[in-house]
């Protein structure tokens, strides 16, 4: 049942779901603060391995959220500064942060091969998921 799989099962079942039902959701991740560090470390994801499995806090797009604790979106990446590549077939971003009890303790990263997809929608629905993600860890 649910409750006997471990954390990193479930979040890699998340990941797998939003990959399938959202076109425009092409790597689906999560990163979280690793340890008493300033960086974050990538957890479960699908999509394309990338090389950047530990991430300082303030590099990148995830970096900056660690920081920032904000919804960060970028509609064009090829526009952005601080950002770290991860694939060329990457167009845009959206990172969400995490939050138990109140502390940034990771977020969710999605990229997407679909230049500006991201609307207040996905905010809206990935916030919720990250609402619901922080209940089980
Ligand atoms: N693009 C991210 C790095 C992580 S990859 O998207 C998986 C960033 O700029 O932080």
């Amino acid at each position: 049942s649910l409750t006997e799989k471990t954390v990193d099962t479930r979040l890699k079942h998340i990941c797998e779901l939003l990959e399938l039902e959202i076109p425009h959701y092409n790597w689906v991740g999560f990163y979280f603060k690793n340890g008493d560090k300033n960086e974050l470390k990538l957890g479960p994801y699908v999509g394309e391995p990338t090389d950047h499995t530990i991430i300082p806090f303030g590099k990148g797009i995830c970096g900056q959220v660690a920081v920032s604790n904000k919804n960060f979106v970028v509609p064009d990446v090829a526009a952005q500064d601080n950002y770290i590549a991860c694939s060329i077939t990457v167009k845009a971003e959206i990172v969400i942060p995490i939050f138990v009890n109140g502390e940034n303790i990771g977020q969710i990263d999605i990229d997407s091969n679909t230049p500006d997809p991201f609307t207040k929608d996905d905010e809206r629905f990935l916030e919720f998921v990250c609402e619901k993600v922080a209940t089980i860890l």
